[in-house]
């Protein structure tokens, strides 16, 4: 509603009305002038009790320093996205994210308004996960007493006959004696939850708790909070809150999507880096903090750099032990052992004998690119598992993408026009051979190609 003495058109009214936001303007002497229905609800108060009144009266929890209405329009600068924590006269705990801006007219400041956006039910939700986990945390420390700590992967967990990914466990293993940050980057699906698991839990800090967070999953604006904690009354009412520095000290932080972290939050976690010290939002005490830093990116850190989505200096602190997860496509050998190791896996779950792939099956699952990586591929055979009626998965029993135009069309995106068609022809070359038992003159006629060209491609390709 509009106090009497503003100018009331029932147009605006009606907008401003319909917003799902609250909506709050004061006058130059804090009096508020616009006041809307979903800013009432926020604050547990009745329009009428708000509107036409000076905004400290009605507040009083409130000073001219501590209000933000006031505040901009004191200083003539806007505040954008600033979330706010507080309890309402009513007792409720309302989060917002407020943007507050100073209203000008012929370049003198008549007043501010501040729209504030709901984020109470974003962050219940936040919050019933850490609290999920810290459950989880608290019975896991208590099955760990009895049997280890068995929650987590170790490396035993990561199959591989990939010379290079065996390179990498080992420098895993080592490294996990120390308390160097470590940076993973790998593609989706390569394995980098796995690998961090297994470093926290080869470590000496496996009986302290390991605190896994992916920093796109929380909108931003909370996230400082919840990584850094919230002290008592930092607005008004604030409640007090152990961030993921305090809930994981002695242990292990891992940070996924790093790049997904705003700049201001990147300069205030390297800050942390750097003394160890950590000051909740809201406070102005601090507390020492001993946590290992492991994140991860599914972005190639080069362009996390060239697009400005990491800060350089943090780059570097996070990146003193660097490891580099390859795409499946990159280790195509790791295909059968995983696929077989993802068998007997469902085999286990589903009840069932299945005792492997046949070759159609087999063929068809390596000359997949596998965007998806590992974890695609298991998927793919946990479709198949639920299809196959044999011992055998059948190409058949497959994802049809794994067999159409499509993935060779991907294939071609992911990778050289010439590699794709390298591989294409391998795989019919192949084929030709095992359907004429290595007669390389038969299976040059049914490719109708010479038989030199053929031979000269099986030894290119290795396939006698
Ligand atoms: N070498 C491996 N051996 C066995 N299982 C693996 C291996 N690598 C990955 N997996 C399995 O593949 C799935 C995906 O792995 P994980 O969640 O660690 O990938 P990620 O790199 O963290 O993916 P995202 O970037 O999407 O978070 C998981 O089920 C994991 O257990
Ligand atoms: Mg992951």
């Amino acid at each position: 509603m509009f106090a009497d003495h503003f100018d009331n058109d029932d147009m605006i009214n009606a907008i401003l009305e319909g917003i799902d936001e609250g909506i709050h303007a004061v006058d130059r002497e804090g009096i508020t002038v616009y006041y809307n229905r979903i800013a009432a609800e926020h604050d547990g108060l009745e329009v009428s009790e708000v509107l036409g009144k000076p905004l400290l009266e009605v507040f009083p929890s409130l000073s001219a320093h501590t209000s933000t209405l006031l505040q901009v329009m004191e200083k003539g600068e806007p505040i954008y996205n600033q979330p706010q924590s507080y309890r309402n006269v009513k007792g409720k705990l309302i989060d917002t994210v407020n943007t507050t801006i100073p209203l000008y007219a012929d370049n003198t400041i008549i007043g501010s308004l501040e729209i504030a956006k709901d984020l109470s039910r974003v962050k219940d939700l936040s919050l019933k996960l850490l609290e999920l986990q810290a459950k989880a945390d608290d019975r896991s420390a208590k099955a760990r007493k009895i049997s280890g700590n068995e929650r987590l992967f170790t490396f035993d967990h990561i199959i591989t006959a990939s010379a290079s990914v065996k390179d990498l466990i080992q420098k895993a293993e080592k490294i996990s004696h120390t308390t160097s940050p470590v940076f993973v980057y790998g593609e989706t699906g390569t394995g980098k939850e796995l690998l961090v698991q297994a470093i926290h839990n080869a470590s000496p800090r496996r009986h302290q708790p390991f605190i896994s967070q992916n920093c796109a999953a929380i909108p931003s604006s909370l996230l400082e909070s919840i990584l850094f904690g919230t002290a008592r009354g930092s607005f008004t009412g604030a409640v007090e809150r152990e961030g993921f520095f305090e809930l994981a000290h002695g242990g292990t932080l891992f940070l996924d999507e790093i790049h997904t972290l705003p700049l201001d939050l990147q300069a205030k976690l390297l800050r942390v880096l750097e003394d160890g010290v950590v000051r909740r939002v809201g406070s102005s005490g601090s507390y020492m903090t001993d946590v290992r830093i492991i994140t991860a990116s599914n972005e190639n850190p080069e362009d996390l750099l060239a697009d400005k989505k990491i800060r350089p200096d943090l780059y570097y602190r996070l990146n003193v032990v660097s490891m580099r997860l390859p795409s499946l496509r990159e280790r195509k050998n790791d295909i059968p052992i995983l696929a077989r190791h993802f068998i007997s896996m469902f085999n286990y779950r589903f009840n069932r004998l299945v005792t492997g792939a046949s070759k159609e099956a087999e063929e068809a699952l390596m000359q997949w690119n596998w965007p998806g990586n590992i974890r695609e591929l298991k998927h793919a055979i946990e479709s198949a598992m639920n299809i196959a009626e044999g011992d055998l998965i059948e190409a058949g029993d497959l994802p049809p993408f794994l067999l159409d135009g499509y993935g060779r069309a991907a294939s071609v995106q992911s990778r050289s026009l010439k590699e794709a068609v390298s591989e294409h022809e391998k795989v019919l070359i192949e084929k030709a051979l095992r359907e004429t038992d290595h007669n390389v003159k038969k299976a040059a006629a049914l490719l109708q190609v010479p038989r030199q060209t053929l031979q000269y491609k099986i030894t290119k390709y290795r396939l006698q």
